[in-house]
């Protein structure tokens, strides 16, 4: 650097401007090394500006002082906002805009290349103080809020013992539920097995494997909707009976409960889906005895021992012969009252002999088997014994109606 321009050559002692040309007032620097420096000056010798044409370096005398000053005004500002800063996000936020990348201390940092190198470890350690004292404040305050913070949660986590307990509201069974669990119980005693079928079901299932072919009126009674002409929604569980007596298996004894659909207006009595319970049982040697005898014990034991049964002649067409069961009346035994409109008995389901057709169908030969099949509608039953007089509560969901069973 023979050719540095030294400050005693400078007129003012001062430069600092990289190369170029530059206006304006010079402050103390250190010329570090400079080129081709020329000046400009007017007629009062004020220097104008200079022009230096090649790169050079300069570095602010007071570098370090300004620094240091600088530090200091960061610190405290950093400590004033730790101070007021009332929870811990408030004071990350203050951690990320003094300390963090992009932070405050770290563009300090950044500017050390205009510091002289041989005062940048001095302002280095400056920096390094500055920060392990922000750290030490935030760590302080940090550890007092999170004290506080424990302190309140314990507070608040007191235990009152005397305080009344609150009380979780737990879901209630369906009274459709609840009967279909007892009529599934009494069966299973007698040695059921409880099977499904299908909810979307074949014409065939549903109707004609019933002996209840295209044209049958029977069919008018039970419409539905159809998906196309050959599936539909089924009306009735019956067809279980023929999915059952197909696979082969004897003797049967089963019972199918399960949703049914028919196309009925919704009124107290009925809904356009309800719930039926199937029966039927395959052996050799079943008689209408055997009926009777079965359904009047599931009677007694689903509405009370002193329950009697009457079997009046009926019509179903997958059954011969074919009866509806009455139950006497559980409310008055059979006088007659409101509940069983002065009757004395109570409507309760459909049975039958297996029709030889329908056997002979499900390939069983009739004259080796015989058979009994009952069908009962669930809703029936559940609004029977828990005396609900529309059955449209049913299906309402209303918590308030449903716990009382
Ligand atoms: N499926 C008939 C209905 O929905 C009820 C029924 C009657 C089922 C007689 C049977 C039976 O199994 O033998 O009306």
């Amino acid at each position: 650097m023979s050719d540095a321009l030294s400050i005693s050559e400078c007129p003012y002692g001062i430069c600092i401007w990289k190369f170029g040309w530059y206006r304006g007032l010079f402050v103390p620097c250190r010329v570090i090394s400079v080129r081709d420096f020329l000046m400009h000056t007017d007629e009062q010798g004020r220097t104008l500006s200079c022009l230096m044409t090649h790169e050079f370096i300069i570095y602010r005398k007071d570098m370090v002082v300004t620094m240091k000053e600088k530090l200091e005004k960061i610190k405290a500002e950093a400590i004033r906002q730790i101070n007021m800063s009332d929870a811990l996000d408030k004071l990350n936020d203050v951690r990320v805009n003094f300390l963090g990348k992009k932070g405050e201390l770290t563009a300090v940092l950044k500017s050390m290349k205009e510091v002289a190198p041989e005062d940048r470890p001095k302002v280095g350690q400056l920096v390094n103080e500055a920060r392990e004292e922000i750290e030490r404040v935030l760590e302080e305050a940090k550890a007092g809020m999170e004290k506080k913070l424990r302190e309140a949660k314990m507070k608040a986590e007191v235990i009152d013992v005397t305080l009344p307990a609150q009380k979780n509201s737990v879901g209630h069974r369906h009274p459709n539920t609840i009967a279909l669990e007892e009529v599934e119980r009494i069966f299973i005693g007698m040695g059921y097995e409880v099977v499904e079928g299908p909810e979307i079901e074949k014409d065939y299932y549903n109707f004609e494997a019933l002996n209840i072919p295209a044209d049958h009126p029977a069919k008018d009674e039970q419409d539905t909707f159809y998906i196309n002409g050959d599936i539909l929604l089924r009306t009735q569980t019956s067809g279980v009976q023929v999915h059952e007596m197909e696979k082969g298996r004897l003797p049967i004894r089963m019972i199918a409960p399960g949703r049914v659909f028919r196309a009925d207006e919704v009124d107290a009595t009925h809904s356009p889906s309800f719930h039926q319970i199937e029966g039927l049982v395959i052996d050799k040697n079943i008689t209408f005895a055997d009926l009777k005898g079965t359904l009047a014990e599931f009677a007694k034991e689903l509405f009370g021992e002193g329950t009697k049964v009457k079997f009046r002649p009926h019509h179903f067409p997958f059954t011969e012969p074919s009866a509806e069961m009455d139950v006497s009346c559980f409310k008055c035994g059979g006088s007659g009252c409101r509940f069983c409109k002065g009757e004395g008995w109570i409507e309760i389901l459909g049975c039958g002999m297996v029709h030889p057709k329908v056997l002979k169908m499900c390939h069983i030969d009739p004259e080796e088997y015989t058979g009994f099949a009952f069908g009962v509608g669930l809703e029936r039953i559940a609004l029977l014994k828990y005396e609900i007089d529309d059955m449209r509560l049913l299906y309402e969901n209303d918590i308030r109606f449903l716990k009382q069973f």
